[in-house]
């Protein structure tokens, strides 16, 4: 069975100081409740990882880099390679962001050889996908999105893409205050299952958890996440304070 997830991706967020802090407080606010019905994450920039890690003794609170290298190892100043995030105990890794394809060039064949690595070594991506909003306008939308899969992880084995969580991130929703309808992100939800069963089978396509990322908050999470297709979500702006954070979590 497919996994309810809700993750956070502080993007470039926080300093060291106030994402340990952030940590504390979560972690009060999730042993307060006792029926929390979903896996949490917490996407932080590189360096926070290993300290948030360490910090880090609830068995449903997990940790994401927000990027890794799209090579192994070597001389390429200032990357971080997927070997060194898992170090840091980070168990995932979000990739293709839509910031990181539109402001630093990522393309479908870069993104292919960080999904491959941050499988070789462990990590489980959190594979981003969506359209703008041009393409949305022209009715591609299903086209474009299919098109990031197909690229970027139909060569996997059925096993390693059992690893993959998708997060469907609209561009034109991200950071813009305009949510996807519950009817848009089911429907798109439902085709890129499709498109999974397509390829992989039914039993792959119903394990995959299908995140829903682009304005998410407390007020319309319950509604998104009621959707049968939409397993959680993957938050930005609302990730940032515990208390905007926490009623997401609890909407499941
Ligand atoms: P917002 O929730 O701020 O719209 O950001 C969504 C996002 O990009 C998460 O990766």
């Amino acid at each position: 069975m497919r996994k309810n997830i809700v993750a956070g991706n502080w993007k470039m967020n926080k300093n060291l100081q106030e994402g340990l802090a952030f940590t504390d407080a979560l972690q009060l606010a999730l042993s307060n409740h006792d029926k929390i019905n979903c896996e949490v994450i917490i996407g932080a920039p590189f360096i926070h990882l290993a300290h948030i890690s360490g910090k880090i003794n609830d068995k449903k609170l997990h940790v994401a880099a927000q990027n890794c290298a799209d090579k192994a190892s070597g001389a390429y100043t200032g990357e971080v390679s997927a070997e060194m995030v898992a170090s840091t105990g980070a168990k995932y890794v979000i990739l293709g962001h839509s910031e990181r394809r539109s402001y630093y060039g990522e393309t479908d064949a870069i993104l292919k050889e960080k999904v491959l690595l941050a499988l070789a070594n462990g990590l489980k991506p959190i594979f981003c996908i969506g359209e703008v909003l041009e393409e949305r306008e022209a009715g591609k939308q299903e086209e474009v999105v299919r098109t990031q899969i197909e690229n970027a992880l139909f060569d996997l084995s059925a096993e390693d893409f059992g690893k993959i969580i998708l997060a469907y991130e609209p561009v034109w929703a991200i950071g813009t205050g305009k949510t996807a309808t519950p009817q848009q992100a089911q429907e798109m939800h439902a085709f890129i299952r499709k498109t999974i069963a397509g390829k992989y089978g039914e039993t792959v396509a119903d394990d995959t958890s299908i995140l829903y990322g682009g304005s998410a908050n407390a007020s319309n999470a319950k509604e998104l996440f009621s959707n049968p297709d939409v397993d959680g979500g993957l938050i930005g702006g609302a990730s940032l304070e515990v208390e905007k954070f926490m009623p997401i979590i609890q909407a499941f």
